[in-house]
């Protein structure tokens, strides 16, 4: 596996994979990688004839109080696993290499709409920096198709809708999210969780399983169920930030609305977890 830090040294390994009619696939990650990281590339692996996975904290997608300073980062063990997942190309750039006039430029992306809610509403600018660093390593990179997991639902819809309005011509697949054996969403957040905490998470996926039954079985009061499985998680020790059932497109689910994705934010101590389960009625 070749490293990469400079936009450039990624650009001229580039040119040689595809000057040898190569496809390639990308994945975008901030590294601390987990197996739900291993399974995007392990997919990427099967799509196509070269991998490229760069690991970039992008500072921009981080609010003020939030953890970016804390995010974890292990350079040297995500290359390991990275070469053994059989990644071609790692780009590991500096924030100055991403952002050479600092962390505020003057052309940002900004998507409309589903960035207003959810996530959105609660971490005000993170989906403009997240759609404005996708944007400049899909520019860099410039892959045929990029990968990203299912866990981040509503920033898989906001890649998706920026790809399509800006005309990028790029593939963007969805990979289903990676569990712990008790349910619990993988995600570099749970190395933050102490043990009980680590104990307590689970039941955010069983509070979403126990939402999808109930509406598979009929219940279509979304606003009740939700109030209840919000109070549910507040008296287990969670600071619920949303619990939401919306149509899949993200727009509000109806009673009539059949693909269906029940989202959840919530806090464990200081950290702040976020999963979700998509299904469809019959
Ligand atoms: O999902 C992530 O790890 C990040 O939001 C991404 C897509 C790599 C952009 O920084």
């Amino acid at each position: 596996m070749k490293i990469e830090t400079t936009i450039q040294g990624v650009r001229a390994a580039l040119r040689q994979a595809r000057k040898s009619g190569k496809s390639v696939a990308f994945v975008p990650t901030m590294g601390n990688l987990h197996d739900g990281h291993v399974e995007l590339v392990s997919e990427a692996r099967r799509r196509a004839d070269f991998v490229v996975v760069s690991i970039f904290v992008n500072p921009t997608q981080f609010g003020v109080n939030e953890d970016f300073d804390a995010y974890p980062r292990t350079l040297d063990a995500d290359a390991s696993r990275l070469a053994e997942a059989r990644c071609d190309l790692l780009f590991a750039p500096t924030a100055s290499e991403m952002y050479p006039d600092g962390r505020t430029q003057s052309t940002t992306v900004q998507v409309g709409g589903i960035t207003d809610v959810l996530c959105g509403a609660s971490r005000p600018g993170h989906f403009t920096g997240v759609a404005t660093v996708v944007s400049k390593l899909l520019n860099i990179v410039q892959p045929d198709m990029a990968l990203f997991g299912e866990k981040d639902f509503q920033q898989l819809a906001v890649i998706r809708r920026l790809v399509s309005e800006l005309c990028f011509p790029i593939s963007i697949i969805g990979v289903a999210t990676i569990r712990a054996e008790d349910g619990l969403a993988l995600s570099s957040r749970n190395g933050f969780l102490d043990e009980g905490e680590r104990a307590q998470a689970p039941l955010l996926y069983q509070t979403l399983t126990n939402l999808r039954d109930a509406i598979v079985n009929g219940e279509r009061d979304y606003a009740m169920l939700t109030a209840a499985a919000k109070a549910h998680l507040a008296k287990c020790g969670f600071q619920p930030d949303y619990l939401e059932v919306r149509a899949q497109d993200l727009e509000s689910a109806e009673a009539d609305t059949r693909d269906l994705v029940i989202l959840v934010a919530a806090r464990l101590g200081s950290t702040r977890l976020i999963d979700n389960i998509h299904f469809s009625l019959s």
